[in-house]
């Protein structure tokens, strides 16, 4: 069914993939002969004839949205409105429209001609991304917003700064779902299985910080604040429990892809957490007994 080796797969072998990987993810309610199958010719994200590995990516992040979903008790009528930041050229935004297709879906990216391409095919609106994330022109908050595997990329400040992003774009009881690489990838690198595309010395820097300072970072060669990240778990918590406002509803490890962690906020204050009726009126009793 693979057509690794520079073969081209047809849109029925294409089918098959979606089946036989969806037998791995069992979502049962995905109509898999919605999803559609045009790869741009331009998508960095895709290694000729390894459809594979591109589809799979696609699926294990509306997995990744449906765990996260269902960690919120909520279901799918109430998203009606959805951020993919980056799409890129729409990896996975071709699931996530197929299984929402009443929702109002927004691509974002640096990548204009990714834009047109996800506005083209997905029916999606472009949002034109920036590299300072709070200059970005915000039009409408969402219900969910998927971001994968672009704080892999980022140093701390800009991941900071991506979150408070987020934050601001999100209604109310809003869910965000964000990759991360961290234990699984930190042995990867250790292990020599995988660098990332660094040389040597970064993966050691990388790593070293990882284990002094919870977050490693280090550059792509002649980028600036763009390149390999590395987290702690433990530090991604740390980052965002400053916000009151992000209740942390899953924490996943190598959910997405077998490989990046995938994390989930609901944004609603702590203080909104008691949700048991029994327990709101046995915190009035005891407020009213003080008096
Ligand atoms: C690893 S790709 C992931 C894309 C998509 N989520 C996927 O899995 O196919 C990273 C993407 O981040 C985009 N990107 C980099 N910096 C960005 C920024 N400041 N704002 C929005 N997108 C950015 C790149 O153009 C690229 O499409």
């Amino acid at each position: 069914m693979n057509a690794i080796g520079g073969g081209i797969m047809t849109d029925v072998g294409k089918r098959g993939l979606l089946t036989e990987l969806n037998e791995i993810y069992r979502i049962h309610d995905l109509d898999l002969s919605a999803v559609n199958l045009e790869i741009c010719p331009e998508d960095t994200m895709f290694t000729k004839g390894d459809e594979d590995h591109y589809f799979n990516v696609g699926l294990s992040c509306l997995k990744s949205i449906l765990l996260a979903l269902s960690s919120a008790q909520k279901d799918k009528s109430g998203i009606k409105t959805i951020l993919d930041f980056p799409s890129g050229w729409g990896r996975e935004l071709r699931f996530i429209k197929a299984y929402f297709p009443d929702a109002e879906i927004t691509a974002g990216d640096l990548e204009e001609g990714a834009l047109r391409f996800c506005k083209d095919q997905f029916d999606a609106v472009p949002l034109l991304s920036r590299k300072d994330f709070s200059r970005i022109t915000l039009v409408k908050k969402f219900d969910l917003i998927w971001c994968g595997s672009l704080l892999t990329h980022l140093n701390e400040d800009k991941a900071l700064e991506l979150l408070n992003f987020f934050h601001e774009a999100l209604n109310e009881d809003g869910i965000l779902s964000f990759t991360s690489q961290g234990r699984f990838s930190n042995y990867l690198l250790d292990s020599g299985k995988c660098n990332y595309g660094l040389e040597g010395a970064e993966c050691q820097t990388l790593m070293q910080q990882y284990e002094l300072r919870g977050y490693g970072f280090v550059n792509y060669l002649g980028a600036e604040d763009y390149g390999i990240s590395l987290i702690k778990p433990s530090h991604i918590i740390k980052m965002t429990e400053r916000n009151k406002n992000w209740k942390l509803i899953m924490y996943s490890e190598k959910k997405y892809d077998n490989h990046q962690d995938v994390i989930s906020f609901l944004k609603e204050p702590v203080s909104n957490i008691c949700m048991r009726p029994w327990l709101d009126r046995w915190i009035k009793r005891q407020e009213s007994e003080k008096l």
